[in-house]
């Protein structure tokens, strides 16, 4: 299969779908054909999320939607997962077990956007919202904040249609921002004084989330200037 004939005419950042299992997996076929679903949709949710972007761009006269990001999970992260959660390594068990092969991750500038997109997606006919976890209002222990969603959408294939499931982690571009210090943090082995710099992470996490809240006050006060103006 050659990837980047998939690619549509639109510059989409997906990664190209890993051209074979790495010999992760013993079905080489099935997984090629697997991982074009995801890839599909993939694409399916990301035309949806520009979709809403687009509409609510011109109602707002902003961009709710500042960028969308998207993965396809590599086969060494699968068979790592799978091993740790104590599933035998498959297409089958991958297929079963995991929910994040198809990743989407939505940046938006407030922290009302987040939640106008995910309600907006909740209420389209072919998203079936599978969990919901909101570690915005529920932040993790280190700090972490951003609010994650399963879905699972129909995508229609030659022969047949097909509930895929896909994992959308909506954030603002701050929470991003520290995200990926964080998660650079948790891949280092050894780090000296990691204990001090979790807590001082931690901090920034809070003082990130009062800037986001703050900044949401802000918008409101100058959009209000700018409507009796
Ligand atoms: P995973 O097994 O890690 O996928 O977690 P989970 O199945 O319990 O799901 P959860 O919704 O908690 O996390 C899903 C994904 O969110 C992770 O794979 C990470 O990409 C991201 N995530 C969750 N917690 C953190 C965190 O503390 N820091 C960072 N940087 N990312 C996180
Ligand atoms: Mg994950």
């Amino acid at each position: 299969m050659r990837n980047n004939e998939l690619r549509g005419p639109t510059a989409i950042d997906t990664e190209i779908i890993p051209n074979d299992s790495e010999h992760v997996f013993e079905k080489e076929a099935l997984y090629q054909e697997v991982m074009m679903r995801y890839y599909c949709a993939i694409l399916e949710m990301r035309t949806k999320l520009e979709v809403l972007s687009g509409d609510l761009s011109i109602r707002y006269r902003r961009n709710p939607i500042e960028f969308i990001e998207s993965r396809l999970k590599k086969p060494s992260s699968i068979a790592r997962k799978l091993k740790r959660l104590g599933y035998e390594v498959s297409v089958e068990s991958m297929q079963a077990n995991l929910s994040d092969i198809a990743g989407i991750r939505v940046l938006c500038a407030y922290i009302d956007d987040i939640y106008e997109i995910a309600r907006m997606l909740a209420r389209q006919r072919d998203v079936t919202i599978i969990t919901v976890k909101d570690y915005i209002k529920n932040p993790k222990d280190n700090g972490y904040r951003s609010y994650h969603m399963i879905v699972e959408i129909p995508v229609s294939f030659s022969d047949s249609v097909q509930p895929v499931r896909c994992e959308i982690q909506i954030r603002t571009i701050a929470m991003d921002f520290w995200a990926t210090l964080d998660h650079d943090m948790q891949y280092k082995k050894q780090v000296e004084d990691s204990e001090k710099i979790m807590e001082e992470l931690r901090e920034c996490a809070d003082i990130i989330h009062q800037t986001d809240e703050k900044m949401m006050r802000l918008r409101e006060r100058i959009h209000r200037i700018d409507e009796e103006g």
